[in-house]
C-alpha cells in the first residue's frame, strides 16, 4: 500500500465510496478504534456544554466521513458492531444499506438535544451520512484552500461544539481557525502524536481560546505495514517524540486536545 506525504498509509479511496463498507472492511482489519475511544470524551464535553447553556447543542464533526462519530454517539454503538453490521449486508446495494441504517438510528437513536452536522471534503461520504440519518445536516467544504462562502459561514455560525478524530493532518490550523473565527465553538480534537497541535493551539489562542491536552494517549489503529511503522517512527524522532512502548510496539497513538474560549469556565 502507498504511503502519503506524511508517511502514513494512504486510504483515500475508502473515504469517497457511496457507503461505508470499504471503510469498515479496511479499517476494522487494522483495529481502527479512535472514534470509539473518543466517544466518552465527546459525550462529556456535550454534557458540560448543555449544563452550562441549558440548550440544544449543535456538534460539527470535522472530517466526519460517513458520519462515524455521530453514528457511534447517537446509536451508542461500537466500531466492532458497525463493522459487523456492514459485513452482514455486503451483498446489498447502497440505498438498501442506508435504509437499514436509518432504521437502526430510529431504534437506537438517543442523545436528545444534540444536532449533528458532518463536515467533510468528500461529498459521497456526506451523502451517505445524511441518507443514513447519522447526521442532521452536512457541510461540504475544503477550508484548507479557501475561506468559507457566505452560506458556509451561516452554517458555521450555529455550531456550538467541534469534534474530530483522525482528521488533523488532513486539516490544519487553516480549517480549524476558519471554523473558530465564525462562532467560537468549544473543540475536542483527537490528533496522532506524529502531528503537532502547536500551530492549531497558537491560531486558537490568537482567537481567544485556551487549549488543554487531556492526560493519556489513545490507540488509533495498528500499523498497516512495517514500512509505515518505520516512516512514522522517523517522523516522530524528527519531532523529538519518543516512540518507546507506544508506536514502537505496533500502534499509532493519538492525543486529545480540548480548546474553549478563555471566557468559558
Ligand atoms: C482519516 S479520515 C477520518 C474519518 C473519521 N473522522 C474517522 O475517524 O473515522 C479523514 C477524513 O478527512 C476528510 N478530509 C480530508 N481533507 C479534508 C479537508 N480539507 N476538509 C475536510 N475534510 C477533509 C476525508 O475525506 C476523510 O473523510
Amino acid at each position: 500500500m502507498d504511503l502519503d506525504a506524511t508517511g502514513k498509509t494512504s486510504f483515500d479511496d475508502i473515504y469517497t465510496q457511496p457507503d461505508p463498507r470499504g471503510y469498515f472492511g479496511v479499517l476494522s482489519a487494522l483495529d481502527y478504534r479512535i472514534p470509539e475511544l473518543a466517544k466518552p470524551y465527546f459525550l462529556k464535553l456535550i454534557q458540560e456544554f448543555q449544563e452550562q447553556r441549558g440548550a440544544e447543542a449543535t456538534v460539527l464533526d470535522i472530517g466526519c466521513s460517513y458520519g462515524i462519530n455521530a453514528a457511534l454517539l447517537r446509536c451508542d454503538s461500537t466500531m466492532d458492531e458497525m463493522a459487523e453490521r456492514y459485513r452482514a449486508v455486503s451483498g446489498l446495494n447502497t440505498d438498501t444499506i442506508s435504509s437499514i441504517d436509518r432504521r437502526f438510528v430510529e431504534q437506537r437513536g438517543g442523545l436528545d438535544g444534540v444536532r449533528f452536522v458532518g463536515f467533510d471534503a468528500s461529498e459521497p461520504a456526506l451523502a451517505y451520512a445524511r441518507a443514513a440519518g447519522f447526521v442532521d445536516d452536512t457541510l461540504h467544504a475544503d477550508l484548507e484552500s479557501a475561506d468559507p462562502t457566505d452560506a458556509q459561514r451561516a452554517a458555521l455560525a450555529g455550531v456550538d461544539i467541534v469534534v474530530s478524530t483522525g482528521c488533523v493532518g488532513y486539516v490544519t490550523e487553516k480549517t480549524i481557525g476558519r471554523v473558530a473565527e465564525v462562532g467560537r465553538p468549544w473543540m475536542a480534537h483527537f490528533v496522532l502524536r506524529m502531528f503537532s497541535f502547536a500551530p492549531i493551539a497558537e491560531r486558537l489562542s490568537a482567537l481567544g481560546y485556551r487549549t488543554e491536552r487531556v492526560d493519556g494517549v489513545f490507540k488509533q489503529r495498528r500499523f498497516a505495514s512495517a514500512e509505515e511503522q518505520d516512516q512514522v517512527i522517523e517522523s516522530l524522532a524528527a519531532a523529538g517524540v519518543d516512540p518507546s512502548g507506544l508506536e514502537s510496539d505496533g500502534w499509532l497513538y493519538a492525543q486529545l486536545f480540548v480548546s474553549r474560549p478563555r471566557d468559558t469556565h
